[in-house]
């Protein structure tokens, strides 16, 4: 077995598996399942102050579409090319509940070498803060901010808020900054052309790691009733998904520099996909669709993976990060070929 240890900021990870947040860890039963099959780290289903932002999670629902739109069965075992359309809520309970449920967690957590993740999706900042003492006080080990949840503009007025400007993320994460001494991490939007920007932004305000990046919002028309999939708007992943998220870790690796660690998230489905992350210049990846949509054998499989390819190339992952992100090239340093572009073109 490889050592599959990775470093982000001052956390150390037993490996380079940390289960996203969603549905799946709303209780403590999944974390623990998470735990049990491998993940150094799980994050906590979101919350925050707002009660629209819970009641939205009675009104959720998810559609797996294969590559024609058509609604694949729900059998936790997808075709690894499916995507997911879903609109979803925040964690349903009062804070406080959430707060002891994720302090058992990361308990928990220790016992396994890993880390319960609190996770606080902005609604007000004065209630952030407030939320992020309280997981401090809880004895949770790691907080992540999610700044730039995809629901942000369809959900109800307040109930969660979308930050892709990167003074606000800046003044967001030194306020959370600067109350807490927990490592802070914080999560973007996809939704913006100026990610490595926002990534700066977040690291100068003090997070200790960034996760990107969040997934776009979508609109699926269905041409059997003509009308809307899930009949709204809704956030949209898939496989596809990876190398826009790792064209992103890249562009962010050049602007910050190799020593900043990133964290991926938004595309993968396996642990070959994680390897990808980490070659595009991620330390370490989450996974959320394919452990929601197919269970948490996923994470014990994509360990396993990891550790083969390892094996096999005779590599450690620590010499892995960013190998594939330092050698791109531009578009002009790339050899001519006059007329190469003719055996492209149909007859
Ligand atoms: C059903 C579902 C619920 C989610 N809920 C949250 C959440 O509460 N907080 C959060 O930060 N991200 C949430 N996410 C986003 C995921 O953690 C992840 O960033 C995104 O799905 C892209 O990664 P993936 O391709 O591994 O799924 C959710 C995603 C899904 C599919």
């Amino acid at each position: 077995m490889k050592n599959l240890d990775v470093k982000i900021g001052s956390v150390r990870l037993k490996n380079p598996l940390i289960c996203g947040s969603g549905e799946h860890f709303i209780e403590l039963n999944g974390i623990e399942k998470a735990l049990d099959a491998g993940a150094a780290a799980v994050v906590i289903k979101s919350t925050n102050e707002s009660v629209a932002a819970k009641e939205q999670l009675e009104k959720t629902d998810y559609a797996l579409l294969d590559s024609n739109y058509k609604r694949l069965p729900w059998n936790f075992n997808p075709p690894r090319d499916a995507s997911l359309l879903n609109r979803s809520g925040l964690h349903p309970e009062p804070f406080a509940e959430w707060l002891l449920m994720a302090s058992q967690a990361d308990k928990l957590a220790r016992k396994y070498d890993a880390y319960a993740i609190a996770s606080l999706i902005p609604a007000s900042t004065e209630k952030l803060l407030q939320h992020a003492k309280s997981v401090e006080r809880a004895g949770i080990r790691i907080l992540e901010i999610n700044v730039g949840a995809p629901h942000g503009k369809e959900a109800a007025q307040g109930a969660i808020r979308l930050e892709t400007e990167a003074n606000h993320i800046r003044e967001i994460t030194a306020a959370v900054r600067d109350t807490v001494n927990i490592p802070v991490w914080v999560k973007l939007s996809g939704q913006s052309n100026e990610i490595p920007e926002m990534v700066k932004a977040a690291k100068d305000g003090g997070a200790q790691s960034v996760t990107i990046m969040g997934r776009h919002m979508a609109f699926v028309p269905d041409l059997e009733t003509t009308k809307p999939v899930l009949g709204t708007h809704g956030a949209y992943g898939g496989p596809w998904a990876l190398p826009l998220t790792c064209h992103q870790l890249v562009k962010t690796r050049e602007k910050l520099g190799a020593r900043y660690p990133l964290i991926a998230t938004n595309g993968a489905r396996d642990g070959l996909d994680i390897l990808r992350f980490m070659l595009a210049g991620a330390s370490a990846a989450q996974l959320t669709s394919a452990v929601f949509t197919s269970g948490y054998k996923v994470i014990s499989r994509s360990l396993t993976q990891i550790d083969d390819y390892l094996m096999v190339k005779n590599l450690e992952l620590k010499d892995l990060i960013g190998l594939a992100a330092d050698q791109v090239g531009t578009y002009a340093e790339q050899d001519s070929n006059k007329d190469y572009w003719r055996e492209f073109v149909p007859d």
